[in-house]
């Protein structure tokens, strides 16, 4: 009996021994926030000290280069298209008693993390097919302005908060609160469905939407009926971000077909493009729907999320573009927002302008990860930056105190003042920055921030920001007017936090 029970144990385990020979089918599973199961295969051949094979996880196969087994540690690296660029990656591995714990990289400011994967034959991996040719697309035309934006767009979007699990009852619950609570008012008037609202096409090929969204144009008129506007998401590639049917090789249909449902911004997200068009060719592959939006008819605003890659400035308006990505994807913590706002935006603003913005991503303000005091920051920040101000919360419940960061009205009006121009840091002392941008009124907006971990008194002074004499100084999250000062303004600044006035 013992002896049986550790023969059918012995069967059903593959053995792995030192410096054994690796060669088979190796799975790990892993679970996504979202509570999906996400399987990642390495299909390996050893040959001595030689590895090779490939990896398959949901974005599709990818060859193994630069293998090497050394006793129980492995190495090899995976070349990939991310955003726009193809990044070399390098993976190590250990073997372990069961199994092969894998190191995945981390990217920007995300950690890397272990997967552990399991042998499940021994088979050696199948040849993978040759790679099909990317296209190349012929240098991209300019696309005629569209005359939208002419102040950052504003507005909510699904993704931040609800991820796939935004719905035709979600959006209209949002609708409905953003006239009740004071959204609609303070100028948020987009109402965007991100990413997960796509179904099949039909024969066709008329994209529709899944069974979330059970009619598109009756959910059009029920939030325009609101006094709002809806937005929507594609990729132009043949998938989106979240694995479902993007726009590629369908550009204009879609782009009537939005305009017939009543979309008034799209969202165009690079994700699985990279797999069909060279990296060279985005910015054609842009102007392509930048064309298809206009020829369709409909003012549409058009949003380009491809994480600023090529360069995006030099083209993004070029190709019909309202509002560009610069970076990856924000999270809802202080370091992401840090890095995102204060980091990455610099030298961008000369490309920033009425109808053509740069987007430091959505807003987190109110998904709980950072304190009022951060999304005050937040908020003082991307609208110094004059950037699109997308509340990326669950409107249907805010508490009191968010409500009033994301409605406050002289904050707001710094970020859509009509001159349109980004502001910029005019001075630094180590975690003490002060950053200002000129306004319409001959005035001055001024954030005075404090990144440090204790309160600090932080000066704002008046030669840099290009003023000489003496200015009056109005406190806009205090809504006070301070009074006059020459030469300078100075004010305490808890850790994290910001003043922000007005400088006239
Ligand atoms: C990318 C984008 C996000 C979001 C998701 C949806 O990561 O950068 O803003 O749209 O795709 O899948």
């Amino acid at each position: 009996m013992k002896y049986l029970r550790a023969a059918i144990i012995a069967a059903l385990l593959i053995p792995i021994a030192s410096g054994a020979d690796l060669t088979g089918r190796w799975v790990a599973a892993t679970r996504t926030p979202d509570g999906q199961t996400r399987e990642t295969v390495f299909a390996l051949k050893a040959d001595g000290d030689r590895l090779s094979g490939y990896m398959s996880s949901p974005q599709g196969d990818t060859a193994i280069s630069e293998g090497r087994v050394n006793g129980d540690d492995i190495s090899f690296v995976i070349v990939r298209e991310m955003g726009g660029e193809e990044r070399k990656i390098q993976y190590t591995a250990k073997i372990t008693a069961d199994g092969l714990l894998v190191k995945m990289p981390g990217f920007g400011d995300r950690p890397g993390r272990d997967l552990f994967a399991k042998r499940v034959s021994t088979d050696p991996p199948k040849p993978l097919p040759p790679p099909v040719p990317k296209i190349a697309l012929p240098p991209m035309q300019d696309v005629k302005s569209n005359g939208l934006a002419k102040t950052p767009p504003m507005g909510w979007n699904s993704w931040n908060k609800f991820r796939n699990k935004v719905s035709d009852q979600v959006v209209r619950e949002i609708a409905d609160a953003m006239v009740k609570n004071g959204m609609k008012a303070a100028g948020y008037i987009y109402v965007n469905i991100d990413d997960t609202w796509e179904g099949s096409r039909d024969p066709q090929g008329a994209i529709r939407s899944n069974e979330k969204f059970p009619n598109m144009k009756a959910l059009a008129d029920y939030v325009h009926g609101k006094g709002l506007k809806l937005g929507i998401y594609s990729s132009p590639g043949p998938k989106t971000c979240a694995q479902f049917e993007g726009s590629f090789q369908h550009e204009e249909q879609d782009a009537k077909t939005f305009a017939a449902w009543g979309i008034d911004y799209l969202k165009y997200d690079w994700c699985s493009a990279g797999r069909v068009y060279q990296s060279s060719s985005m910015p054609a592959a842009y102007a392509k729907m930048g064309q298809a939006l206009l020829a369709a008819g409909r003012p549409i605003v058009y949003s380009l999320c491809q994480y600023g890659a090529q360069n995006v400035g030099e083209w993004g308006a070029r190709s019909g573009g309202n509002l560009w990505r610069t970076t990856g994807d924000i999270r809802d913590t202080w370091a992401s927002m840090s890095d995102l706002g204060f980091e990455k935006q610099i030298g961008r603003e000369k490309y920033a302008g009425p109808g053509h913005w740069n987007d430091p991503d959505m807003l987190e303000i109110g998904n709980g990860g950072m304190s009022e005091i951060e999304y005050r920051t937040h908020m003082s920040l991307w609208s110094v930056l004059a950037a699109p101000l997308l509340a990326g919360n669950d409107l249907r419940d805010v508490p009191p105190g968010i409500l009033e960061i994301l409605i406050d009205k002289e904050v707001i009006a710094v970020d859509q003042d009509k001159l349109g121009k980004q502001g910029v840091r005019v001075s630094k002392n180590g975690d003490l920055e002060v950053w200002a941008r000129p306004l319409a009124d001959g005035g001055h907006a001024v954030c005075m921030f404090n990144r440090g971990g204790a309160s600090a008194k932080v000066t704002a002074r008046w030669s840099d920001i290009g003023l000489t004499g003496s200015h009056k100084v109005r406190d806009l999250w205090a809504h006070a007017d301070r009074g006059k000062f020459s030469d300078e303004y100075a004010a305490e600044v808890p850790s994290h936090g910001v003043v922000m006035v007005r400088v006239h």
